[in-house]
C-alpha cells in the first residue's frame, strides 16, 4: 500500500513561543526507537509560531502546517495569511475546512474551496477536513454531509497535494471518539467518493484521538493516520499516538 501513515498535530490556539522548541525536543525523544517504517509527522501551530517551528524541525523530517490560508496571493485582506508567505517560511501543509472554522466562524464550502485553491496554487499541500455534526449523524445524514463537503473537489486533480481528514464534529475535543467501525465506514465511503484518486489519497481520522485508541482506529484498512488536537499538545502523548498508531503497520 502506497499510503504513508500520517500523524498531524493541530495545536489550535494553544502554546506559547517558549514551548515550541522543547516540544520538538520532547517529540524527538518520544519517537526514538520506533520501528523503521516510513511515516509522516506534521505539526500545526498557531500562525505566529510558524517561523519558529520551521526553524526547530530541520533534521527531523517533520513538516509544518498552517491552520488557515488566505484566498489570494496578496491584497487588502486584513488578518489573513498569504499562501505565498506560508511557502516562503517553509510551511508545507495547510489545514482547510476545520469544523471550528466552519461552525464557530461560519466558513462555507465556497470559502473552504477558495482557501484550498489558493494554497495548492502555491504548491502547498492541503488537509481538507470534513465531518458531520451530532444531529446530522442522528438524522442519518452523515454521508450526504460528507458528500457536500467533498463536492468542492469536483473538477480538481490534486494528487499527492490532497489529504482528507474525517473529523466528526461530535468527536472533536469531547473525549468521545468515533468507534473504529464508525470511522472505517465513513473512510471507506470517502475513498470511494474520491474515485481513482482514492487509492492513493490519505484519509486521516480526527476527533478525540489519543494513545489509548490509536491502535484500534488505525487497524482499520481505510484509516491512514490522524489529525490530533488535545493529545498533540504534549510530546509524550503525541508520541504515544504515533507509536500505537504504527503498531498495525509493523
Ligand atoms: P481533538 O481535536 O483531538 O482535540 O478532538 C481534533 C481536531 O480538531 O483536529
Amino acid at each position: 500500500m502506497s499510503r504513508v501513515p500520517m500523524f498531524a498535530a493541530n495545536w489550535k490556539m494553544n502554546k506559547a513561543l517558549r514551548e515550541v522548541t522543547p516540544f520538538v525536543q520532547g517529540l524527538k525523544a518520544g519517537v526514538q526507537g520506533l520501528p523503521g517504517i516510513p511515516y509522516e509527522v506534521v505539526l500545526g501551530p498557531q500562525a505566529i509560531h510558524l517561523v519558529s517551528l520551521t526553524q526547530a524541525v530541520p533534521g527531523t523530517g517533520w513538516k509544518v502546517a498552517a491552520q488557515n490560508c488566505g484566498t489570494a496571493k496578496s491584497g487588502a485582506f486584513t488578518a489573513e495569511i498569504s499562501p505565498v508567505a506560508l511557502k516562503e517560511v517553509g510551511v508545507e501543509y495547510v489545514i482547510v475546512g476545520h469544523s471550528e472554522r466552519r461552525h464557530v466562524y461560519g466558513e462555507k464550502d465556497s470559502l473552504v474551496l477558495a482557501r484550498l485553491k489558493a494554497a495548492v496554487d502555491e504548491d502547498l499541500k492541503v488537509i481538507l477536513c470534513v465531518g458531520e455534526k451530532l444531529e446530522e449523524r442522528k438524522a442519518g445524514k452523515t454521508f450526504s454531509v460528507v458528500d457536500t463537503q467533498l463536492g468542492i473537489l469536483n473538477g480538481l486533480s490534486l494528487g499527492a497535494q490532497l489529504v482528507i481528514a474525517y473529523e466528526p464534529v461530535w468527536a472533536i475535543g469531547t473525549g468521545e471518539n468515533a468507534t473504529p467501525e464508525q470511522a472505517q465506514e465513513v473512510h471507506a465511503y470517502i475513498r470511494k467518493a474520491l474515485g481513482a484518486a482514492g487509492a492513493t489519497t490519505r484519509i486521516l481520522y480526527g476527533g478525540s484521538v489519543k494513545a489509548e485508541n490509536a491502535a484500534s482506529l488505525m487497524s482499520q484498512p481505510d484509516v491512514d493516520g490522524f489529525l490530533v488536537g488535545g493529545a498533540s499538545l504534549e510530546p509524550g502523548s503525541f508520541a504515544g499516538v504515533i507509536k500505537n498508531g504504527l503498531q498495525s503497520r509493523t
